[in-house]
């Protein structure tokens, strides 16, 4: 017992040498109570704690009906920020076209949930509008400063020590996430990146949410074991993901609100992190609380949520990677804690369909509000016919009649990635785009045909010539409008 009590002393001692000598302010105030509950006998080790823990969150898209991925963001920052994570070690993107856009009932203020606490205030603003890029987003976990454009110049300047959470929240498709400014983030240079942070050793283990349709697919037969990372997605590789607290849906928003506050898997695991002591819950609790609620009880509106990669990280404490409010000290997990499933959701393609949809309905008949909510809803309509139309024209043309609609669906088997050659997917998709405009954020669905095109063998002039006799023109419209630009 002496022995013990002399080893715990030293251990202490040496700790507050270390974490003084590192000036890690935080930590030191943490560590009395954790180390006192180490001497009762608790479980709970500190001595890890002793790196930093990082937080990268990023929303991908722009537009008020996108409203709920900047919402997503706001509110994963207040966990972060309750759970005792510094702003030095927090680093946002989000477009920030919300908070004061003027459709937002609430003028300055973000809500995440139909109860309706701000979660926009105090978030670091470090990359927004032209700066959320996929080139600042790669630079940023790199720790790399000088491939940086623009921003507050803050990135993951970890050590071999620290801990790195991301959370990334947007529309995605097969192999691909979005981005408000082009180009999309294609599945393999995340992973090349995230292989490229391993080797530079500056990570002790990295946690990865991700929410987007079709996110499974970023990280399905590509993200490697043996890189200490962790991912849980929203969906499978095939399957869309979910908006919810969406207008005429239960739970709904406030009536002023015309656009859904949040995504499925990303308010179940938020939901769960504001209320539990995350210092006894591990990822691998979350992850099946999370799961439950996502999947709503199997009914048409939930997808599947997956784990990717180090799958044994998650018997890992959640406050090691994103803290615990002090505040939830005594509200442990039990198993019995479920939330709340919600009674429908919508389609994250849908989404915006129901904001100009609800936006139309509510204007006063004969008012220019009206007439703009109608264009807007046609050209969105207009965009999805001309973009589902060209793909499917394209794939005859290669293809045939018959056979071109099966070899746009072939799905690969489970462990497999979408593509096989990732510079030939983004050539085709450049080629197609070429002539046909934009895919854009509802475009991204048909990644997997695009993918399809080259695992068959297809090559760029062909490509380039099916599109060319596909799209004999690109439809005006702000959806498909060639001022978009190339998403590869
Ligand atoms: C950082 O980015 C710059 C510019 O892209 C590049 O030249 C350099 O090699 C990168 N540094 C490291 C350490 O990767
Ligand atoms: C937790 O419970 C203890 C003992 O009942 C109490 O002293 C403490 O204030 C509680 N902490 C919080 C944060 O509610």
């Amino acid at each position: 017992m002496i022995q013990y009590i002399v080893g715990v002393s030293l251990l202490l001692v040496s700790l507050i040498i270390t974490v003084e000598s590192r000036e890690l302010a935080d930590d030191v105030l943490k560590l009395p109570s954790q180390v006192s509950q180490f001497i009762h006998g608790d479980e709970k080790k500190d001595v890890d704690s002793v790196g930093t823990r990082w937080a990268v969150l990023i929303a991908g898209s722009s537009g008020y009906w996108n409203y709920r991925h900047q919402a997503d963001v706001c509110h994963a920052y207040q966990i972060m920020k309750k759970g005792g994570l510094k702003d030095e070690n927090i680093i946002i993107f989000m477009y920030d076209d919300i908070a004061f856009n003027e459709e937002n009932p609430r003028q300055g203020v973000i809500i995440n949930n139909p109860r309706g606490e701000d979660v926009y205030a105090g978030v670091p603003k470090d990359y927004t509008g032209d700066q959320v890029t996929v080139g600042n987003f790669l630079a940023v976990l790199l720790g790399n400063k000088t491939a940086l454009t623009g921003g507050s110049g803050k990135v993951v300047d970890s050590g071999p020590d620290d801990r790195i959470f991301v959370y990334y929240t947007d529309h995605g498709g097969p192999g691909v996430l979005g981005m408000p400014n082009n180009p999309y983030l294609y599945a393999d240079d995340l992973i090349d990146t995230l292989k490229q942070k391993h080797a530079s050793g500056t990570y002790k283990s990295l946690v990865f949410y991700l929410e987007a349709c079709e996110s499974g697919s970023i990280f399905e037969g590509l993200l490697p074991k043996g890189l200490n990372i962790y991912a849980t997605t929203a969906s499978n590789a095939e399957e869309s993901s979910w908006g919810t607290y969406c207008p005429g849906e239960y739970p709904s928003p406030p009536p002023e609100y015309e656009t859904c506050l949040g995504d499925l898997y990303s308010i179940a695991w938020m939901e769960d992190s504001d209320i539990h002591n995350l210092q006894t819950e591990t990822l691998k609790q979350q992850y099946h609380l999370v799961k439950d609620r996502t999947i709503n009880q199997n009914t048409a509106y939930g997808s599947h949520v997956m784990q990717y990669g180090d799958t044994d990280l998650n018997k890992e404490q959640l406050f090691l990677y994103i803290g615990s409010n002090p505040a939830n000290d005594n509200f442990s997990f039990i198993e019995e804690n479920r939330l709340p499933s919600s009674s429908r959701a919508v389609n994250q393609r849908d989404a915006d369909l129901l904001h100009f949809w609800h936006k139309f309905k509510k204007a006063p008949e004969g008012s220019s509000r009206k007439v703009d909510a109608q264009k807007q809803f046609v050209d969105v309509m207009t965009h999805r016919l001309h973009i589902d139309q060209s793909v499917k024209l394209v794939g005859k043309l290669l293809f045939g009649i018959e056979k071109g609609p099966e070899v746009l669906k072939v799905v690969r088997p489970a462990g497999q990635p979408l593509v096989d050659n990732w510079d030939c997917l983004k050539t085709m998709v450049r080629a197609f785009e070429t002539h046909c405009g934009s895919l854009s954020q509802y475009g991204m669905k048909h990644m997997r045909s695009i993918a399809n095109i080259c695992n068959a063998g297809v090559d760029k002039g062909q490509m380039a010539e099916a599109s060319a006799q596909a799209c004999t023109r690109i439809p005006p419209g702000s959806w498909s409008s060639i001022n978009q630009g190339f998403s590869a």
